[in-house]
């Protein structure tokens, strides 16, 4: 786990902008220690959140994997909600905090557990492999999760030749396109990656001798057909760290290459991004707010807290390539 983590650096941020946040800053850091508190941070928050009081960083695998090991008593997730109640599973006994109840997920939204009953009578027998951008109601009706990170080691893991896969349409057809299991799909898309186009990326692609595409599988397949890397945003930020290429364009959301500039420096980075406005709705004021008055509390119904945890320990079990 430690290799998951790239150190943040706050002199990202210009010094104006730095000491201007400065107070809200240092209110965060002394409202951690007062309520033994952590911040996970998705690679998505805004550059003010992640170099600065985020105290580990990750895509949505990495961010579970770290709630299994938090040692402090609350959990502040600057995500979305899909992520606190996957924290809050994994840690029923602590407080799990999210800063904004409306930072939610289109993917999330888009399908219930209702939905995935329907599918598994449909396809009888067929496991169901479920994108951890869902409710707790929607994992508890599946036999293992995955994230964009570990999806297709996940489908191998069960050692089956047909799976149902929701809700993530794009991610579930990158899937069956790396592997010979046969891939049943719900038709669910995030908001935010299927706004892309093949047509746009090599619109831009044009205007440079070498420049690096690099996509996150969340994109329409004509966009992944573009790009030279397809991964998970740490397997994104991980590509770029290695290979520092003079250009780069991240397909994904705004505050990608906002963070990951930090360990590319001299990457000159093209930026055709969408925002999430799940994602934005995060702010250092309303973390500050949210670890004075504890709120907001994310509970998870024990009808389905059980079954939903299996199916994501589940998923931690199957080893990150
Ligand atoms: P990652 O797991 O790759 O960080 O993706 C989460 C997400 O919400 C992408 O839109
Ligand atoms: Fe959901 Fe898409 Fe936003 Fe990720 S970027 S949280 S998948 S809406």
């Amino acid at each position: 786990m430690p290799t998951l983590q790239i150190t943040r650096r706050s002199d990202v941020l210009p010094p104006e902008e730095m000491a201007a946040l400065g107070p809200t800053i240092a209110a965060i850091e002394k409202l951690k220690k007062e309520r033994n508190a952590v911040i996970l941070a998705h690679n998505y928050m805004t550059p003010d959140i992640y170099h600065t009081v985020a105290d580990l960083t990750g895509d949505s695998l990495a961010l579970a994997r770290m709630a299994t090991e938090a040692t402090a008593d609350v959990i502040v997730m600057a995500g979305v909600h899909f992520m606190a109640e996957t924290a809050k599973m994994l840690n029923p006994q602590k407080t799990v905090l999210i800063p904004d109840l409306r930072a939610g997920c289109s993917l999330s939204e888009g399908i219930t557990g209702a939905d995935v009953r329907k599918l598994k009578e449909q396809h009888p027998g067929v496991p169901v492999v479920t994108y951890v951008n869902t409710s707790a109601e929607v994992k508890a009706e599946s036999d293992i999760c995955c994230t964009s990170g570990n999806a297709k080691e996940v489908v191998e893991s069960l050692g089956v030749d047909k799976i149902i896969f929701t809700p993530d349409q794009y991610l579930g057809r990158w899937v069956a396109s790396q592997t010979d299991v046969e891939v049943i799909l719900w038709e669910g898309s995030c908001m935010v990656h299927e706004r892309f186009t093949g047509e746009e990326i090599r619109r831009h692609r044009a205007g440079y001798d070498d420049i690096k595409v690099i996509a996150h599988p969340e994109c329409p397949p004509d966009v992944l057909a573009e790009a030279d890397f397809v991964g998970s945003t740490f397997g994104m930020q991980k590509w770029v760290t290695e290979n520092q290429p003079q250009q780069v364009m991240m397909i994904t959301e705004c505050s990608m290459s906002d963070n990951v500039t930090a360990y590319a420096p001299e990457t000159d980075f093209i930026r055709p991004c969408n925002l999430c406005p799940h994602m934005k709705r995060i702010t250092l004021d309303n973390i500050r707010t949210s670890l004075e008055k504890m709120q907001y509390r994310v509970e998870i119904h024990p009808d389905v807290m059980e079954r939903a945890r299996r199916a994501v320990e589940r998923m931690l079990e199957v080893k990150r390539i």
